[in-house]
């Protein structure tokens, strides 16, 4: 039987219990303690950019965008970023980032940070570390801490804490 390619979509509420199971699976109970978690606790991602990869009708990858403010300012956290270990090596993690970079970039973010690998992340768009002054609400590699800017000069001068920010239809 000839199966269709796998697409990406944005993420629908009905996705959540398969979300739950990636990430289970790729973190366990670790997950919780992660500190882009705790950003993520504090407010909900935004599922109009958030977006999974379906497969004859199972979710095979995911990755999720939650609003935040470093001090003043307004952006998005990525993360995480979920491929079924079935599907590994195959390109999909690095085009669910593209796709979520490019929705965001035309829903108009400013910036996206994220917590992850350089060499991963940085030829996806994430090409510098945010400055110094931009914390995550708990214990981070600074090297790991990378910001992808939307917007020209989105970066200069940002400091503060990393917070979850809700919207206001949430
Ligand atoms: C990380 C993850 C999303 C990658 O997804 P994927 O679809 O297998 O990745 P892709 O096929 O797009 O890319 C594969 C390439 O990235 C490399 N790669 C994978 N994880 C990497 C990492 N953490 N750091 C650097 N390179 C990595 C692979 O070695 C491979 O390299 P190659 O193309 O030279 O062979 C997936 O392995 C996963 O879900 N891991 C567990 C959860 C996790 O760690 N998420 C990221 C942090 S939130």
């Amino acid at each position: 039987m000839n199966s269709k390619p796998p697409f990406t979509r944005p993420e629908h509420r009905s996705d959540a219990a398969a979300i739950d199971a990636l990430q289970w699976a790729a973190f366990g109970p670790g997950a919780y303690v992660r500190a882009a978690f705790r950003v993520r606790e504090q407010a909900p991602h935004d599922r109009a950019l958030s977006f999974v990869t379906e497969l004859d009708g199972a979710l095979i990858g995911s990755v999720r965008l939650t609003p935040i403010a470093v001090g003043e300012r307004h952006g998005h956290l990525l993360g995480p970023l979920l491929v079924d270990p079935v599907f590994a090596g195959l390109g999909h993690g690095k085009a669910l980032v593209r796709h979520a970079l490019a929705e965001a970039r035309k829903a108009g973010t400013a910036f996206v940070i994220l917590v992850g690998d350089a060499s991963y992340y940085g030829p996806l768009g994430f090409p510098q570390r945010a400055p110094r002054e931009v914390r995550m609400p708990g214990p981070v590699d600074p090297a790991r801490l990378l910001i992808a800017e939307l917007a020209p000069g989105a970066a200069d001068k940002l400091g503060g804490v990393i917070t979850g920010i809700r919207r206001r239809d949430d």
